[in-house]
C-alpha cells in the first residue's frame, strides 16, 4: 500500500511537470554557417598558443557565451603545487566570447583579479561562467586566502555585464577539501526560466561531519543576487556513500536527487533495504511544496556510482524531467 502511494506521487508528479511544457518555446539563429577571426588574441605573453573553448553556454534567446582560455606552459609547476595534482597553467585573462543571433561577436577580456589558482586546469576548471538573464554571467570562481593551502579556498561568484561590470559578489562558502586535497564538489543548476536565477548545491564539511547543502539565489534586473532559501540534507557520518545531483525542474523549481547506500552484512536477508534513490522537490520562493520522494529502493547491496538527470524533449513542444541511475 505504502509504495502505491509513492508511486501515485510520482506519477502526479510528472503529469504536472508535463503540462507546464507548453509554456517553453524556443527561437533560432538565421545563421546555418558560422566563422570568426579573433582580434584580441595577441595581447599577452603567450601569443602563439592555440585557443580552447572550455565552456558555452546560452541565453534563453540563443545568444551564446564562450569561455576561452590558452595555456601559459610556464605555470604548469605552479599549478601542480596548488592543485596538488598535475596540472595545467593558463593564460591569467579571463576571456568570454558573446555570439549575437545575427553572428556579431563580442569579444570580453578581463583582469577579474582573480587567485591564481583560478588559471590551473587540474581534475577541473576552477572557474565556470553561466548564461543569467541578458546580459548578465554569472562567474564561480575560487577565492582564497593564501593560494597554497586547499583549507583557505572559498567559493566566491560574481555577476558581470558584458562590458566587465561587476554588478554583485557572493561568497558561497568553503570549497571542499578532503585529507588536504581540494575535491571541487559543486554545482550551479540555472533555473527553467532564466529570470528566476539558481539553484547551488555543494558537499560541505571535514571528516567528521558532512552533508550536502543547498542554496537558492536570485539576481534582479540589475544584476544583484540575494539568497531566496538554503538547507543542507545530512548524510551519514561516512558521508561517501551518497552520491547526488540537481536539476532545474520545467515548473520554476529544481530536484535534488540523491543515492544513499548502506552496506548491509547479512547477505542471506533479501528483504533488507540496501539503497534508497530520493528526490528532493524544492519549489521556486516558497517552502510550501517542498517534498521529498522515495523513487527507487533496492535490496541488494550496491555503491551509486553516478546519477544522472536532465531535461529531454521527447516530441515536438514536450519536455520530461528524465533521470538515470548508475550503479556498480
Ligand atoms: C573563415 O574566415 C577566414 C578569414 O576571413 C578565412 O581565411 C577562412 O577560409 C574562413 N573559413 C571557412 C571555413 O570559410
Ligand atoms: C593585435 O592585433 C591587432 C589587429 O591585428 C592590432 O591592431 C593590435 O595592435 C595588436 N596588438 C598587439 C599588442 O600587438
Ligand atoms: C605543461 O603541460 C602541457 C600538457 O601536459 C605540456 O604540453 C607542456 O609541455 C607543459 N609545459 C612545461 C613547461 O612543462
Ligand atoms: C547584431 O545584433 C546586435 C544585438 O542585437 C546589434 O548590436 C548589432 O549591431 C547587430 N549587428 C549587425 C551587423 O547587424
Ligand atoms: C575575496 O575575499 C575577500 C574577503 O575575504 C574579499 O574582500 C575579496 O573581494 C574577495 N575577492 C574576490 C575576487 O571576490
Ligand atoms: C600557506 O600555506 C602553506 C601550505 O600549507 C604554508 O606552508 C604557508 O606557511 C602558508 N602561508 C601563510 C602566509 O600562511
Ligand atoms: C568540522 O565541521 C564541524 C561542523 O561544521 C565543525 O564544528 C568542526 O570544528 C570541523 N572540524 C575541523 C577539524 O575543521
Ligand atoms: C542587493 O541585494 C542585497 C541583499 O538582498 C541588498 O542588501 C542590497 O541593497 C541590494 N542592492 C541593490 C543595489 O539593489
Ligand atoms: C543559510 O544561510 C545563512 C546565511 O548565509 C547561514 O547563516 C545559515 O547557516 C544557512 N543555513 C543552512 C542550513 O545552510
Ligand atoms: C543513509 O543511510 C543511513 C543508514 O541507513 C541512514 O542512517 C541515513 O539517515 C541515510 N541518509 C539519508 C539522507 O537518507
Ligand atoms: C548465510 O547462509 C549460509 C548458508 O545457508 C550460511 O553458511 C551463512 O553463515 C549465512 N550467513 C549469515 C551472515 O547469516
Ligand atoms: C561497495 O564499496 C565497498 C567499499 O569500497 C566495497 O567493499 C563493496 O564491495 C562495494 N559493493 C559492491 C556491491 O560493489
Amino acid at each position: 500500500m505504502k509504495l502505491f502511494n509513492l508511486s501515485y506521487n510520482l506519477i502526479a508528479q510528472c503529469l504536472f511537470l508535463i503540462s507546464l511544457c507548453a509554456f517553453i518555446t524556443s527561437t533560432k539563429s538565421e545563421l546555418t554557417f558560422f566563422n570568426y577571426t579573433e582580434t584580441s588574441l595577441n595581447d599577452t605573453n603567450v601569443p602563439n598558443q592555440t585557443p580552447f573553448v572550455i565552456k558555452l553556454d546560452t541565453y534563453d534567446d540563443g545568444t551564446t557565451l564562450v569561455h576561452i582560455i590558452r595555456q601559459d606552459n610556464n605555470l604548469n609547476a605552479t599549478c601542480t603545487n596548488y592543485l596538488r595534482m598535475p596540472a595545467l597553467g593558463l593564460e591569467q585573462i579571463f576571456r568570454i566570447r558573446v555570439i549575437q543571433l545575427n553572428g556579431t561577436v563580442n569579444e570580453i577580456n578581463l583582469d577579474l583579479k582573480l587567485d591564481p589558482p583560478n588559471y590551473c586546469y587540474g581534475k577541473t576548471m576552477p572557474v565556470r561562467i553561466y548564461a543569467l538573464q541578458k546580459p548578465f554571467i554569472l562567474v564561480n570562481y575560487l577565492n582564497a586566502t593564501n593560494s597554497s593551502d586547499p583549507t583557505t579556498y572559498e567559493e566566491w561568484a560574481s555577476v558581470i555585464d558584458w562590458n566587465g561590470n561587476i554588478k554583485s559578489k557572493v561568497r558561497f562558502g568553503l570549497s571542499f577539501v578532503k585529507f588536504n586535497i581540494w575535491h571541487p564538489s559543486s554545482g550551479i543548476h540555472l533555473n527553467v526560466n532564466n529570470k528566476l536565477g539558481f539553484l547551488r548545491i555543494a558537499f560541505e564539511g571535514n571528516a567528521s561531519s558532512y552533508s550536502y547543502g543547498w542554496q537558492q539565489y536570485i539576481v534582479d534586473n540589475s544584476g544583484n543576487l540575494t539568497m531566496l532559501k538554503n538547507a543542507t540534507i545530512a548524510t551519514d557520518q561516512a558521508g561517501l556513500s551518497i552520491t547526488s545531483t540537481a536539476m532545474a525542474t520545467i515548473d520554476g523549481g529544481y530536484a535534488i536527487i540523491y543515492a544513499n547506500s548502506t552496506i548491509e552484512a547479512n547477505i542471506n536477508n533479501s528483504f533488507i533495504i540496501r539503497g534508497k534513490v530520493y528526490a528532493d522537490f524544492i519549489s521556486y520562493n516558497s517552502s510550501i511544496g517542498d517534498r521529498t520522494i522515495l523513487l527507487y529502493s533496492l535490496n541488494k547491496n550496491v555503491n551509486f556510482t553516478g546519477i544522472y538527470c536532465d531535461l529531454v524533449a521527447t516530441g515536438v513542444g514536450s519536455l520530461h524531467n528524465h533521470y538515470r541511475f548508475y550503479q556498480l
